[in-house]
């Protein structure tokens, strides 16, 4: 449809139609305007898979019976492969799927930058670090917005807690701001070109998301010239006329006063008093049906889709299959098959489902594959593989928990309502009853007796979605529910033990580091996950999985923590500004327990023969060798650090800038090129308003972690670029 047939649709409109177009009707949708041809616009939750149906207008699961969807790996497992092109086939399921619902948005990917390791929702984000962050959205999003739907990415911006999220005022210098949380949503909305970006609860500087001038027109729409939707977060704006005069599209609530949105009767009253003018609606409509019609709901032309399909499965697998992190191994993975051997597999979480818990992330999983399923399925039938849970947690996570009950969505904005709410950080163990903690005394006793005579016990902790969810933060890295010390207890009497840690966010490993003689992490990584895990432990698979985060030593080394500003109280004050993650670590030189990118494989690589030139565009071209060097079959992942060295301000040591995965066979060696733009070397300049690389030297670093010293080349940049922000 062309840009007059839209402006003619909207001429048509009454004021009544119009501002229906621009609130929910319904928790998941907005009205359309039949007579016009315009649809109702219907969206959808979240990065994971597409969610379960809810009436429209209560928060209980509407007895559907055909929403059982494909259930995909978090956006930090997908990052955590470091692979682009199984993000695109991620989101190209994800987008699929939501056609194949019938859904028009599908409310992912999650991009904000982990601060902390505590914050509640990490496991719907893809780490610490926003070139890989960048690199990972954008093909998802591609992927995503290939099936005639639209991406929302979210939220912008600096999400970075869930402590008071409805209110918290995040505190974040402009230079910050451009360097670390603006460039992967830069990035989606330049590159991979989102149709529609969601704006966060948060304040940011004093001002919320939802209804930020700087945000949503200055640097949206002024700065990056985005010309998609934005859709506020399900009760973000929380005023009329800053939300109206200063860029949000539409807004969504959960709650079942339709008419009363600040977008519904209250706007209405307001253009017809003349204090708002009815062309701020027009633009408004404008943006919606423009995205209608790049997803052809107007013209009828649209690409059907199907969901649940078997094919998908087998890129949700490869995607889960390089998530899986291999941490620590003294040669006892891959575990080999041998007739009798007995296998203690321990841990609640070794037979659990995350898909139904999260928070708004949640799936109605088709199936769920558990790492207890993964392991007993590939054993070969020749072992005896034993489960002891060794820990239960107070709120059991049933695969099949689906019966209909109000979602917590309900009163989420009661909840973690705003900041009349003191701090109140998350721990469920708090809520253990003496009946559930006399179990656990026995569960750990039955658990340890079991180690005793195994040949091998494998541990499944790590966490789930009593403390990787929405709306709550965690109180410390510390395993819960006593793992540690089960851990110990279990190596006292059988020192043949590996620690596969599943969770969404960085755990204290000090207690068992040493012990374990494997450590894998594997993420929250969808309906095949266990099979995933069980591939790499028996040796089928090559663990090529690397840390988009790093796994810091202890609570107190984490930047904002060390600077005793998270979460902060009303207001989160960024002390620790562009020193996020490991730009903080290596900088500083606090050790860490794992650091950002690092990964083990059954093989060995070696890089070589780096080089360093620039084109004729005034590019940097890096190539060099990887070989695998082991007898394995393996992916390697090269990663490109920018060093400046004497810089003319405070900067960080490194940063990444470009990364490269490729397939060795064992003995190959494979020549990689990447090539840095001027951005690479980039700072941004609050005096001048934009970015500068400066002229100078630098160092260019091909590493296997941020804390790796890698092989590296001297270069040079010989006059000063300005680099729009
Ligand atoms: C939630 C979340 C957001 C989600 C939306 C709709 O509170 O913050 O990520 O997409 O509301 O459920």
């Amino acid at each position: 449809m062309t840009t007059d047939k839209i402006a003619g649709l909207i001429e048509q409109m009454t004021l009544d139609e119009k501002i229906g177009m621009i609130h929910g009707n319904a928790f998941f949708h907005t009205k359309g305007v039949e007579r016009l041809g315009v649809p109702p616009f219907i969206f959808s939750d979240g990065p994971m898979g597409v969610r379960k149906e809810y009436y429209d207008d209560k928060w209980y699961d509407d007895p559907h019976h055909a929403d059982y969807a494909s259930y995909l790996p978090s956006n930090t497992a997908i990052a955590a492969t470091w692979n682009p092109e199984l993000a695109r086939k991620s989101g190209r399921v994800l987008g699929k799927e939501a056609r194949g619902r019938g859904k028009d948005m599908i409310l992912a990917p999650g991009i904000n930058i982990m601060r902390s390791p505590l914050c509640g929702r990490n496991f719907e984000y893809m780490g610490e670090d926003p070139c890989l962050t960048a690199n990972i959205a954008v093909p998802l999003i591609e992927g995503i917005q290939e099936n005639d739907v639209s991406a929302c990415v979210k939220h912008f911006a600096v999400n970075s807690q869930e402590t008071q999220r409805l209110g918290i005022n995040e505190e974040v210098d402009e230079r910050t701001l451009r360097e670390i949380y603006f460039p992967a949503f830069k990035a989606a909305v330049q590159k991979a070109k989102s149709r529609a970006i969601m704006g966060a609860y948060n304040q940011l500087n004093g001002q919320y998301c939802c209804q930020n001038e700087y945000l949503l027109k200055k640097v949206l729409r002024n700065d990056w010239k985005y010309e998609g939707l934005t859709v506020s977060d399900w009760g973000g704006v929380t005023e009329t006329n800053a939300a109206a005069m200063n860029g949000m599209d539409v807004e969504m609530n959960i709650n079942a006063n339709f008419d009363e949105y600040y977008f519904a009767n209250p706007l209405k009253e307001k253009i017809l008093a003349g204090e708002i003018p009815e062309s701020v609606v027009d633009e408004k409509v404008r943006n919606i049906l423009n995205l209608m019609n790049e997803i052809h709901m107007l013209d009828g032309d649209r690409k059907p889709a199907t969901y649940n399909d078997y094919r998908d499965k087998e890129d949700l697998l490869e995607t889960a299959r390089e998530s899986v992190v291999l941490l620590k191994n003294d040669g006892v993975l891959p575990i080999k098959r041998e007739k009798g051997k007995k296998i203690l597999v321990v841990g609640d979480n070794a037979n659990r489902a995350h898909a139904p818990g999260g928070g708004s992330g949640e799936i109605k999983a088709l199936y769920e594959l558990t790492p207890l399923m993964g392991i007993s399925m590939l054993s070969g039938g020749s072992m005896k593989i034993v489960y002891e849970p060794g820990y239960e947690s107070p709120n059991p996570g049933d695969i099949w928990d689906q019966e209909r009950k109000e979602s917590w969505q309900a009163a989420s904005l009661a909840q973690a309502a705003g900041l009349e709410q003191e701090v109140d950080l998350n721990d469920v163990c708090e809520y253990m009853t003496p009946e559930q903690i006399e179990k656990n005394k026995e569960l750990f006793a039955k658990a340890v007796e079991a180690a005793k005579d195994a040949d091998l016990v494998i541990f499944v902790g790590g966490l789930n979605h009593d403390y990787d969810t929405e709306g709550k933060d965690r109180r410390n890295m510390i395993l819960p529910y006593g793992q540690d010390e089960l851990i110990g207890a279990i190596h006292e009497v059988n020192p043949n033990l590996v620690v596969v840690i599943n969770a969404g966010s960085p755990v204290d490993m000090r207690s068992f580091r040493d012990k374990a003689r494997a450590i894998v992490y594997e993420w929250y990584c969808g309906m095949e996950g266990g099979r995933a895990l069980g591939e790499v432990l028996y040796g089928e698979v090559n663990p090529s999985g690397r840390l988009p985060e790093t796994m810091p030593l202890k609570d107190e080394d984490v930047p904002p923590l060390h600077f005793g500003v998270y979460p902060g109280n009303r207001v989160a004050e960024h002390k620790e500004g562009i020193y996020v993650g490991y730009r903080y670590y290596v900088t500083h030189k606090v050790p860490t327990a794992f650091p950002f990118g690092f990964g083990l494989s059954y093989t060995d690589f070696e890089k070589k023969n780096l080089a360093v030139s620039t084109d004729e565009d005034g590019n940097t071209l890096v190539e060099l060798e990887i070989s695998n060097v082991g007898s394995e079959k393996g992916k390697d992942t090269v990663q490109i650090y920018v060093e400046p060295v004497n810089p003319c301000i405070d900067r960080p040591t490194r940063e990444l800038k470009g990364f490269a995965k490729v397939e060795l066979e064992a003995g190959e060696t494979k020549k990689v090129a990447l090539k840095l733009d001027a951005m690479a070397f980039a700072y941004y300049s609050v005096e001048k308003e934009c970015f500068v690389a400066k002229a100078g030297d630098y160092r260019i670093v091909a590493a296997a972690h941020a804390e790796d010293d890698g092989i590296c080349q001297m270069t040079k940049l010989v006059k000063d670029v300005c680099m729009d922000r």
